[in-house]
Formats: C-alpha cells, sequence, structure tokens
C-alpha cells in the first residue's frame, strides 16, 4: 500500500486514523484524504497533519459521488488501496432527511467500488468501514457476530448494510480484494457534538439539559476510537480479503449510566455546578427516537483470535482521556460548536 486513499478522513474516525496511520504505524505510504466537508467534517481536526508531513499527506475536497472528479484523483495520486470511512453517519438525520444517506452511503459506495474495480490489479485493498446497527436491535442476551443476520432499522443502518452488500458483491462477482468492519460505538476526540458523548459533556460543561432518549435504558457497545483505528489498521495488514470482522469493546452500557458518568467526573474534575447541585440534576427525559434499538453488543472473538487484536482502553480510561480532550481543546470546541469552520470552509473552497 503506497498510495492510500482515505475517504472522509476530516470527519470523527477518518481523522483518528490519520493521526494514527502517519504518526503511530509503519505505515510508509501516502495519504490522500478525500472528503466532502460537509457540517461533520473539520479540517481543524488535521490542521497538525498537513504541516507535519507535507510530502505524505494530501487533502482533496471533493463528493464522493462526483465520479470524474474521483476518477481524476485516482489517476493522478496512483490509488492503490483505500481506506472508505466517507458516509453520512448520524441516524437522527437519516430520520429527518435520508436524501443524503442514500446518495453518499449507497451511490458514493458504488462509485468507488466501480472505480476500483476499473484499475484492476493495481488495487491492493479496499478496506469498507461499517458499523453493528446493520445487524438490527438485540434483545437481553446475545452478541452480534460476523454471521448475524442483516436487520436494519433505521435508513442511516439500511444504507450502510446495501453498501456492505455492494463491497460484498464486487468481492465475488469482480474479485475485487475486500475486506469489511462492523464497529460498535465510538467515542474520543474530534466527535462532532450531536452524538451522545460529546454532546453531554459539552452540555454539562455548560450547565445545559442533557437530553436522554426514552427511558434511557437502552444499550450500546462503547469503543474507545484510538482502538477502532488500531482494528482497522490491523485487519488491513492482516485480515483475510473476502472477510468480514466484528469490531467492539466489550462495554456495554445503558445511555443513562453512560451520562451519569460524564455527569460524575466533570463534577470531580471541574467542580460542581455554581449552584452546588450534581450534574446529574440537568438529565432530562425527552422524547424517544422513531425506531430506537434497544441494545447493541458485539462478539468480536474473530478478530481477536485470528488477528491478535485488543482493545487497549476500558471505558473508565477512555472516557476520562476523552472527557480532558473536550476540556483541553477549547479552540476547536468554540470552532465547532459556533460553525465558524464553515465559514473557513467557504472561504478556501468557496
Ligand atoms: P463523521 O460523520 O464524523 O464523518 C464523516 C466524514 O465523511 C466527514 O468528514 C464528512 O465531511 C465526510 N463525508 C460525508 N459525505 C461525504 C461525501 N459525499 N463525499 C466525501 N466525504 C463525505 O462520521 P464518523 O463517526 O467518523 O464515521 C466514519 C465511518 O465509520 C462511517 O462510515 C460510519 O458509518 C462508520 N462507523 C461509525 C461509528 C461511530 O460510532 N461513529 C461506529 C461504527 C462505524
Ligand atoms: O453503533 C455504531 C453507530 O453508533 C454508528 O454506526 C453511528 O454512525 C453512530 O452515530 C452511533 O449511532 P448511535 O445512534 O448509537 O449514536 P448516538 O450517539 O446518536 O446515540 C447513542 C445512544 O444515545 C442512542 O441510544 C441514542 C441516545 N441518545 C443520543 C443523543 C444524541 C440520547 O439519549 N440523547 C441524545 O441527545
Amino acid at each position: 500500500m503506497k498510495n492510500l486513499l482515505v475517504t472522509g478522513g476530516a470527519g470523527f474516525i477518518g481523522a483518528n486514523f490519520i493521526h494514527y496511520l502517519l504518526e503511530e504505524t509503519d505505515f510508509e505510504g501516502r495519504v490522500i484524504n478525500v472528503d466532502k466537508l460537509t457540517y461533520a467534517g473539520v479540517p481543524e481536526s488535521l490542521a497538525d497533519i498537513e504541516k507535519a508531513f507535507p510530502e505524505r499527506y494530501v487533502f482533496i475536497k471533493a463528493d464522493i459521488g462526483d465520479k470524474d472528479t474521483l476518477a481524476h484523483a485516482f489517476d493522478k495520486y496512483e490509488i492503490d488501496s483505500i481506506c472508505h470511512f466517507a458516509a453520512e453517519s448520524h441516524v437522527d438525520r437519516s430520520i429527518v432527511s435520508p436524501d443524503e444517506f442514500i446518495k453518499t452511503n449507497i451511490i458514493g459506495t458504488y462509485n468507488l467500488l466501480e472505480l476500483s474495480r476499473q484499475i484492476g490489479g493495481r488495487m491492493r485493498l479496499f478496506h469498507h468501514v461499517s458499523t453493528d446497527e446493520v445487524f438490527g436491535s438485540l434483545g437481553d442476551d446475545g452478541y452480534f457476530t460476523e454471521e448475524t443476520p442483516y436487520k436494519p432499522n433505521s435508513p442511516y443502518s439500511a444504507s450502510k448494510a446495501s453498501s456492505d452488500h455492494l463491497v460484498r458483491a464486487y468481492h465475488k462477482t469482480y474479485d475485487l480484494p475486500v475486506t469489511v468492519s462492523n464497529c460498535s460505538n465510538n467515542y474520543g476526540p474530534f466527535q462532532f457534538p450531536e452524538k451522545l458523548i460529546p454532546l453531554m459533556v459539552l452540555n454539562a460543561i455548560e450547565d445545559k439539559t442533557l437530553p436522554v432518549y426514552g427511558d434511557g435504558l437502552n444499550v450500546r457497545d462503547w469503543l474507545y476510537v484510538g482502538d477502532h483505528c488500531s482494528a482497522i489498521w490491523t485487519i488491513m495488514k492482516k485480515g483475510r480479503i473476502g472477510e468480514t470482522y466484528n469490531i467492539g469493546g466489550r462495554n456495554e452500557m445503558e445511555n443513562i449510566k453512560v451520562v451519569e458518568m460524564i455527569c460524575d467526573y466533570l463534577d470531580v474534575i471541574v467542580g460542581k455546578r455554581s449552584n452546588r447541585e450534581p450534574r446529574r440534576s440537568l438529565m432530562t427525559f425527552v422524547t424517544d427516537r422513531p425506531g430506537h434499538d434497544r441494545r447493541y453488543a458485539i462478539d468480536s472473538k474473530k478478530i481477536t483470535d485470528q488477528l491478535g487484536w485488543m482493545p487497549a482502553e476500558s471505558f473508565e480510561t477512555g472516557l476520562l482521556k476523552t472527557i480532558k480532550w473536550y476540556l483541553s481543546n477549547e479552540s476547536w470546541v468554540n470552532n465547532v460548536r459556533s460553525g465558524e469552520y464553515l465559514n473557513w470552509i467557504k472561504e478556501h473552497y468557496g
């Protein structure tokens, strides 16, 4: 892998992955980051990478729906491998407005597959980053394995399921060298504060309401983003072509517990609220998300047994790191919360 195309590299996991790849692994090639810079793409997350790796990092503002621009990038940078993150990723947005989810997650993935097929033998690996939400919802027991049938419940998860099927079909039909990963909920630095953990951290710091959907007893299986990055790189280096790997941290937790932990940590780190009340009192139960999946939990035995991957962070250590990151990266937080970064994108890219 000499010229690795990373799609969606200005987003949460993509930015963490590029940092990880260039700063912490033995990867010696070049990263070409193609990102449309939607509301979720924050160029500031990679400002230090642009400076530190001028020869090994290229940024292209482009829509994966735009096949001609992609084809030009494939040729110009002699792309030989892909790690595909770009997607519309927020379930609530997909419920209100599914259009972009269909375009980016399905058609965008199709464009990348088609161009990869067309360059033939030069394409060494197409790694597709997917989600555990394709499997639907679990009851009180059991785990998602690689054999669990797909049963997506939201427009977001249906669009991701569709892209997974296309990736599989391109392997089976055209022999495209692919690997797929289905991961549980990530948290950590650079996550857009529409997602549960950064939203609650920032609202709790600012004494704002903490909106918990429904009864707050929905369960998610939390994985620190750095562990997701190391899992993806392990698959890209050691995974078997055509295989799918589940990634999770065995960190199942009810939403309400997650929010309580955030409140308790902040009470200790920054002190109680000005009225001396604990931050838990900011929690408010609000109308549930339509079609809200009850429980996700990943069985990651395959990647552990076959590729030797293990998460390094527990939920406690990962959550503390994350809270401290949001507290000490005020400029990134203010930029994102005020929408200032969108003005910067307009100025630079029109
Ligand atoms: P994100 O929303 O933070 O980032 C998505 C990035 O993709 C942004 O930079 C955005 O600008 C870019 N993008 C969107 N549409 C594009 C288009 N048409 N062309 C080019 N770029 C486009 O998402 P994330 O949380 O970093 O998720 C990354 C991937 O990982 C997604 O495929 C998602 O389904 C998957 N995933 C996420 C999680 C999670 O917990 N966040 C868990 C499992 C899998
Ligand atoms: O499981 C992997 C998926 O995790 C990824 O594929 C998605 O891209 C990612 O967004 C995430 O999806 P969720 O819907 O699980 O994440 P979210 O942070 O939106 O919500 C987590 C849980 O918290 C969910 O049960 C809904 C609940 N929630 C969320 C928000 C934003 C609340 O109770 N209140 C909130 O304000």
